[in-house]
């Protein structure tokens, strides 16, 4: 088996950018029985492709992916293009037989979600992984651990936001406001995370949507110029308005399968709350608390301790040996930020792609397809005003 795995990762602004440090990053910092090579950076803007490759150290640069994805030198194709492009990409490159990782949502539709899955389950020889980062976030891996260690006995609630404000009247246009390129707005960008997170923390599957709310508070916004060979166009033509066809806040309420009942919030209109990805678990035996805006702390509270210092403990998920991924960073107690969650990320897909069990479960395309079912339950339950059983879903 070679030690070396060869990426292409299409897409190169936000994301682009995000996986391009976390590919450069990963064998630095972890031993890792395969060695990502950053082989080619893909996007549609010819431009802006060489200054990327540049700095970032990609090897080549494309904008014909339908090339790249089948390259016989490419072992893993990075999906982290909008969302309406997802399915397409990654089915091409699962059926020349590669490996995927792609971002969240998994696609802009059920439909295709489900394509992918089942495209996924077929391939033999390909692997396939969702960039559902937070789970590489130490605090949230160690929440994880310790209700899996049973330290909170059984659950009864799990209670999950993600709250932002970058999405008030003033921002324009762009694709995450469209439905034919994003599938739905904060719905599928935020919510996708937190029942990623409940999934993976209490080990349940969601079996039931028993109410959700969406609401589009700012049903149109203004375009953003198109700069002609002149700069950009006149004032007024500037001030043109479109029609902003998703969800800008979903909340719903879900039962699991072992019981445990939910509650799910994601906006982009919670002024002053700028990122913040927060859960609490209620068990019988103690609660965790994560704010993602606090991203080295977990809060843990022991029922079982005595009831003169029974108390909220703050707990530093920075001591090697005993958090995950800590141990590969910086001397104990010495924080990461936002970016370490992909290195952590990568460096579980190459340990996998290697042989070797991740650090932290990886989740894959069938992960991801659950995940979309119950984000389709919702929204069938907000439009009707009625509970959906997640089985109905297919
Ligand atoms: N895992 C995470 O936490 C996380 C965070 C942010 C974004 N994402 C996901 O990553 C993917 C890419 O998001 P991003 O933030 O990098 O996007 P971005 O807006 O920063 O960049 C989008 C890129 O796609 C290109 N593009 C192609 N078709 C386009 C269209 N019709 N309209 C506008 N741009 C178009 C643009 O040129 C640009 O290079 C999305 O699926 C998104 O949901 C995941």
């Amino acid at each position: 088996m070679s030690d070396t795995c060869n990426v292409a990762l299409l897409g190169l602004k936000f994301m682009g950018r995000a996986h391009s440090n976390a590919y450069l990053k990963a064998s630095r910092f972890f031993n890792l029985p395969k060695r990502p090579v950053m082989h080619t950076i893909v996007g549609r803007d010819l431009i802006a492709l060489a200054p990327f490759a540049d700095r970032w150290g990609w090897k080549n640069y494309s904008t014909t992916w339908k090339d790249v994805v089948k390259s016989t030198e490419v072992d893993l194709v990075d999906v982290s293009t909008p969302n309406y492009m997802h399915a397409e990409q990654a089915l091409a490159a699962l059926s020349a037989g590669k490996h995927v990782a792609c971002e969240k949502p998994l696609a802009h539709t059920l439909k295709e979600a489900r394509q992918m899955k089942n495209a996924a389950v077929r391939s033999r020889r390909s692997k396939t992984f969702v960039w559902f980062i937070f789970r590489r976030c130490p605090a949230v891996a160690f929440a994880q651990k310790l209700v899996q260690d049973g330290r909170l006995g059984r659950i009864y609630h799990l209670r999950a936001s993600y709250l932002q404000d970058w999405g008030g009247p003033e921002t324009p246009l762009g694709w995450r406001f469209q439905k034919k390129y994003a599938g739905s707005g904060a719905h599928g960008d935020l919510n996708a995370h937190i029942v990623d997170l409940a999934r993976f923390i209490t080990g349940q599957e969601i079996t039931e949507v028993t109410g959700a709310i969406a609401e589009t508070f700012i049903p149109e916004r203004i375009v953003p110029p198109t700069p002609t060979k002149r700069g950009l166009p006149p004032a007024r033509a500037r001030k043109q308005k479109g029609k902003s066809d998703v969800d800008d806040a979903v909340l719903f309420l879900a039962r699991f399968k072992d019981g445990t009942v939910g509650s799910f919030e994601s906006t982009r209109v919670a002024m002053g709350d700028q990122n913040a990805l927060r859960f609490e678990v209620n068990g019988e035996l103690g609660s965790l608390r994560f704010d993602l805006e606090d991203m080295n702390v977990l809060w843990f509270h022991e029922a079982t301790d005595d009831r003169g210092t029974v108390g909220w403990r703050r707990i530093m998920c920075t001591t090697a040996g005993e958090h995950p991924y800590a141990g590969a960073w910086w001397p104990d107690a010495h924080i990461i930020g936002y970016e370490h969650t992909y290195v952590n990320m990568v460096a579980d897909i190459m340990a996998e792609l290697g042989g070797e069990e991740p650090l932290v479960p990886l989740p894959t395309f069938a992960d991801a397809y659950e995940v979309h079912r119950v984000l389709e339950a919702a929204l069938l339950a907000a439009k009707h005003r009625a509970a959906v059983k997640v089985n109905e879903i297919k």
